[in-house]
């Protein structure tokens, strides 16, 4: 694990609450990778990760679903339209729990939808009360992934299943110079830390969730950051982000040395899902 002792649950916050508008501009509603398989648009890659995640988690009709990090509400409004889920998205963000609140209310779904602005670390909810976690690119910003994947077994009904994406460390951590670029990327994106597929697995069996799916997809992803790279060349964001602070600088001025740690796999991007034993949910 590679961890980063600048970062701090307040700088996490304050990030998205000023850089939720610049996801926006640059990625759209959903604020996570793109997932190609060839030419796909930015927009339709972004949308083909969620629906993929979709079909690994094995999501059904009317599933109860938290949704962690849940950002803009992308994941969490798709889920409630196209499956009539009922999702609960909870996110460190006042920003965010707005946006999505209202968007889910202009998409039709704002009964079956709410949206907490609460520190998932903090989270208390009843054992035993959702079909499906789901955590896109949120557990990179968790202080002790260990404990949060206990909580999550605790929350799962027997059978349910926890699905995540996530940045991961990857090879030749060894190196100082691969460390300095995972740690680079850390202090850019206000990570903590970042564990490995390992270290994933081990905090998912230690909780007692049985590991169904591994995928690698960092060569998959890696495009979503020339393409940002590429917008931000072509825009005025880095005018905009001057003006609200250092930090959104130094967010946009990371997306090179993200680049690199994929293209070295000093980085790697996955997704994993567990499921809690029991009885199979309905
Ligand atoms: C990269 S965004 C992903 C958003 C969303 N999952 C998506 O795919 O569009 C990370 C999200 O994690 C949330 N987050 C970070 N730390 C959190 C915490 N401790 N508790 C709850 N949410 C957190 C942020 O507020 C943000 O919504």
């Amino acid at each position: 694990m590679i961890s980063c002792s600048h970062v701090t649950k307040q700088s996490i916050r304050s990030h998205y609450e000023l850089s939720t508008l610049f996801y926006w501009l640059l990625w759209g509603r959903h604020i996570h990778h793109g997932l190609w398989h060839a030419d796909e648009s930015p927009e339709v890659a972004a949308q083909q990760l969620t629906d993929t995640v979709c079909e690994l988690a094995q999501i059904a009709p009317g599933h109860k679903v938290l949704d962690v990090g849940c950002g803009m509400g992308g994941s969490s409004i798709h889920l409630a339209q196209t499956l009539g889920c009922s999702v609960t998205g909870v996110t460190l963000s006042r920003v965010q729990q707005g946006w999505a609140s209202t968007a889910a209310r202009l998409g039709g779904v704002g009964r079956q939808t709410k949206f907490l602005r609460q520190d998932a670390e903090q989270l208390r909810l009843p054992d035993g009360s959702f079909d499906r976690v789901w955590s896109i690119e949120c557990t990179e910003h968790l202080f002790d992934k260990g404990t949060f994947f206990q909580s999550v077994a605790r929350w799962l009904k027997p059978g349910g299943r926890v699905s995540i994406c996530a940045w991961l460390a990857g090879d030749g951590l060894e190196q100082p110079s691969r460390e300095q670029l995972v740690y680079d990327v850390c202090e850019g994106f206000v990570c903590p830390s970042l564990g490995s597929f390992d270290d994933y697995r081990g905090w998912m069996e230690e909780a007692g969730l049985e590991v169904e799916v591994t995928r690698d997809w960092t060569d998959q992803v890696a495009r979503t950051w020339e393409i940002c790279r590429d917008r931000v060349a072509r825009s005025r964001v880095r005018w905009l982000a001057r003006a609200v602070d250092r930090e959104t600088v130094l967010f946009l001025d990371r997306f090179d040395t993200i680049l690199e740690a994929y293209r070295t796999h000093a980085m790697r991007y996955g997704c994993l899902v567990a499921r809690k034993p029991g009885v199979a949910c309905e």
